[in-house]
């Protein structure tokens, strides 16, 4: 079990080292350091992702910015993000979620402009994403993609199996995570099927999966033998328990899976390397207006 999350920790890492390297090289050659300018509103478990990100951000010249939202509703927090959007400054903005309660996420988004968005999730990024009927049309893009969904395909390349004709379960179906996720790895050939909270007899599918991708946000809740033997397993749960970082599946699932990404160390950095990278893109795109 250990070797095998090992194996996978393995990969995160040497992908993340590359693709931080990469853009590390390129930031050079600009003028100024790239500014991402992260935006939160509530205080919680959101922000176990801070440090790993400052972190990758001085390893890959981006500056990362704090700014927290006031207060005084959802107009002031949308002034806020409309400014972020606006200065020149600051390449990409990353919405925190969850947001505070007091505060509408989607209206928060919609304030922030397409050019600035970090995570791809604008309706205009997005639609460019679901546009793209085959992977090329993704890589050669230059549109933000959200970058957990980036990472999941990437260690899904890079774990050594065959994607075309692949059966794959993503259980989740989130704007963010699932339902990118699930189309990126569609545009790579696999065959996927989308399971959520209304999903009946989850252990079935999940025994018929040569690729499960877990992105529900429960702790641990795919069990061991559920998973089919020889599959690939990606793990993207990221769950606080007890004080620490559990992921959506099972540990002990790395004994039946032919690999299987650990929880912390697999998706996670390799999701910050992906964001650093959208942070790059969007401040070349702002360069070159006409190349957007
Ligand atoms: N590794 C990273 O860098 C990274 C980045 C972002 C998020 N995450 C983690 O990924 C997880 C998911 O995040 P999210 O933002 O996508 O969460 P989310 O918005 O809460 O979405 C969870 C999804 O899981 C589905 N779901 C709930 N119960 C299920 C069940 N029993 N079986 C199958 N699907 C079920 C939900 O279905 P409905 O649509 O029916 O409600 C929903 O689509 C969290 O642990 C989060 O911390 C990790």
């Amino acid at each position: 079990m250990a070797d095998r999350l090992e194996e996978a920790r393995a990969l995160s890492r040497a992908l993340s080292a590359d693709l931080l390297a990469r853009i590390r090289r390129e930031v050079a050659r600009l003028d100024r350091a790239p500014v991402l300018a992260v935006v939160q509103s509530s205080g919680d478990a959101a922000s176990s992702y801070a440090a790993g990100r400052r972190k990758a951000g001085a390893e890959a010249g981006v500056r990362v910015e704090s700014t927290s939202l006031p207060e005084g509703g959802s107009a002031a927090a949308e002034r806020v993000i409309v400014g972020l959007s606006e200065d020149p400054e600051i390449a990409a903005v990353l919405i925190e979620t969850p947001v505070a309660p007091a505060l509408r996420e989607a209206q928060l988004r919609s304030a922030l402009a397409p050019a600035k968005d970090a995570e791809g999730l604008s309706a205009f990024n997005y639609g460019r994403l679901f546009s793209a009927r085959r992977w090329e049309e993704v890589e050669e893009g230059a549109f933000p993609v959200p970058p957990t969904a980036l990472a999941i395909a990437a260690l899904a390349r890079g774990c050594g199996v065959e994607l075309k004709g692949i059966a794959a379960l993503v259980a989740g179906r989130s704007n963010a995570v699932g339902k990118p996720a699930a189309h990126l790895l569609s545009l790579l050939g696999a065959t996927v099927t989308i399971a959520h909270s209304q999903t009946r007899d989850l252990p079935t599918l999940c025994s018929r999966a040569e690729l499960l991708v877990a992105c529900a946000g429960k702790p641990e809740f795919v069990d061991a033998a559920w998973v089919r033997k020889g599959a690939v397993v990606i793990d993207a749960g990221v769950n606080v328990r007890g004080g620490s970082l559990v992921g959506d599946v099972a540990p002990d699932a790395a004994d039946r899976a032919a690999f299987m990404t650990p929880v912390p160390g697999g998706v996670g950095p390799l999701t910050t390397a992906h964001l650093l990278h959208n942070v790059l893109l969007l401040k070349k795109l702002q360069a070159h207006p006409l190349r957007k």
